[in-house]
């Protein structure tokens, strides 16, 4: 493993494993983003991939955020997407400004598992680049906060693969569970396959640690939940820690945030993850007790809280602090991604007020 300059603020990490804080650590999904100006700048000047696959670009983008903000940002997330896997198992996988990612020739019917898909994906090859990406970040960042990896999650990825991009209804990917379930598990495991060795060359290349977005989970019942998205995302945690530790690597922290499926957390507490990431309909009291101390907890202040005045940031996060406590199991976050209109002054006035409060809170 390369060598890395020693790291300064450890916060987060000591967080994810449940040792105690000075104040409750805190990031952003989607913090390196359209709602920065230095981020909308480099896309007009670059198609999205080509910012993830250039490591330059990934490494300039990721630390964006980090800059603005010096000093109130605990974590730094490399810029990628979850997409690359669709495209590393051999998808076309095109980013449309103001539509979102489109796959122009996505899965129809279960044959196509063997005819559109790669037989065996080495990560190594197809994603690469992504690992010089964040072992490049990581250098940059110079030991001021810890470098998230991440994928996603294979029922999320599954979805995106079948209906070709977003949609309202996955009435496409869902006609897969209901009338080829095994073909759907089948396809569910090919992708999980390719996320272990992903995340574990993520881990290798510099990734201090990481998160799953099932970001399509709660389109699930809960007993779909269970049948096909849970067993797979269990099976990455259980996977990579057992790899890492089998090559005589230290295993880091893993999240998971499985958005809309608060009927699952009692289940998402006890497969391996170290926090699990909470989307902002859950009750943080609700969590706590479902949870019993067992996992970390992330999140979950409304990302549309950011489009209020600066008191009503401060209030809602004050208050956010106070439920969720700042000394344990606790990492601040959104209950989604940054939206790509919030004024970045508004971020900057949540990430203040995470810092003041939570330092309150703890007696400081
Ligand atoms: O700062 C970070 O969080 C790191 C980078 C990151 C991106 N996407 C960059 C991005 C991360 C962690 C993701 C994850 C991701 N990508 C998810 C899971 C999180 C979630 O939001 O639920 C999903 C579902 C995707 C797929 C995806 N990528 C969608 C649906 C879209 C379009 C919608 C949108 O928010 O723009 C993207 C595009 C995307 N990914 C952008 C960025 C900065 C904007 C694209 C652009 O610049 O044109």
């Amino acid at each position: 493993m390369t060598d890395f300059p020693p790291l300064k603020n450890d916060l987060i990490i000591r967080a994810a494993l449940g040792e105690k804080t000075e104040r409750a650590p805190v990031w952003v999904m989607r913090q390196a983003g359209r709602y920065l100006p230095e981020f909308r700048e480099e896309r007009r000047k670059h198609d999205f991939f080509t910012i993830c696959r250039t490591p330059e670009l990934a490494t300039l983008v990721t630390l964006q955020p980090i800059d603005r903000y010096d000093g109130l940002l605990d974590a730094a997330i490399i810029f990628s997407d979850i997409l690359v896997i669709p495209q590393a198992l051999g998808l076309v996988v095109e980013m449309v400004p103001e539509k979102g990612p489109v796959l122009p020739n996505p899965l129809v019917v279960p044959e196509d598992i063997d005819t559109k898909l790669q037989k065996n994906v080495d990560v190594y090859q197809e994603l690469g680049y992504v690992f010089k990406a964040i072992t490049m970040t990581r250098k940059a960042l110079n030991g001021r906060v810890p470098l998230l990896g991440f994928i996603g999650a294979p029922w999320t990825l599954m979805a995106y693969m079948i209906e070709g991009g977003g949609s309202n209804t996955l009435s496409k990917a869902k006609t897969w569970l209901f009338r080829y379930p095994e073909a759907a598990k089948r396809l569910l495991q090919k992708i999980t396959d390719v996320a272990v060795d992903f995340l574990i060359g993520q881990i290798i290349a510099g990734a201090q640690m990481v998160q799953v977005f099932e970001s399509w989970g709660g389109e699930l019942s809960p007993h779909d939940f269970t049948t096909f998205s849970l067993p797979y995302v269990a099976q990455i945690a259980e996977r990579v820690k057992a790899k890492l530790k089998l090559d005589g690597i230290t295993p880091v922290p893993m999240t998971i945030f499985c958005k809309g499926s608060w009927y699952a957390l009692e289940s998402l507490s006890s497969i391996g993850y170290d926090t699990v990431s909470l989307d902002w309909t859950v009750d943080p009291v609700y969590a706590k007790s479902i949870t019993k101390g067992r996992v970390t907890l992330q999140g979950n202040m409304d990302p549309s809280v950011l489009y209020g005045d600066h008191d009503t940031i401060r209030a809602t996060v004050r208050k956010m602090l106070e439920t969720f406590g700042t000394s344990e199991r606790y990492i601040v976050n959104l209950g989604h991604g940054i939206l790509p209109t919030v004024d970045p002054e508004n971020m900057k006035v949540f990430l203040e007020t995470v810092h003041s409060v939570g330092l309150q809170l703890n007696g400081a």
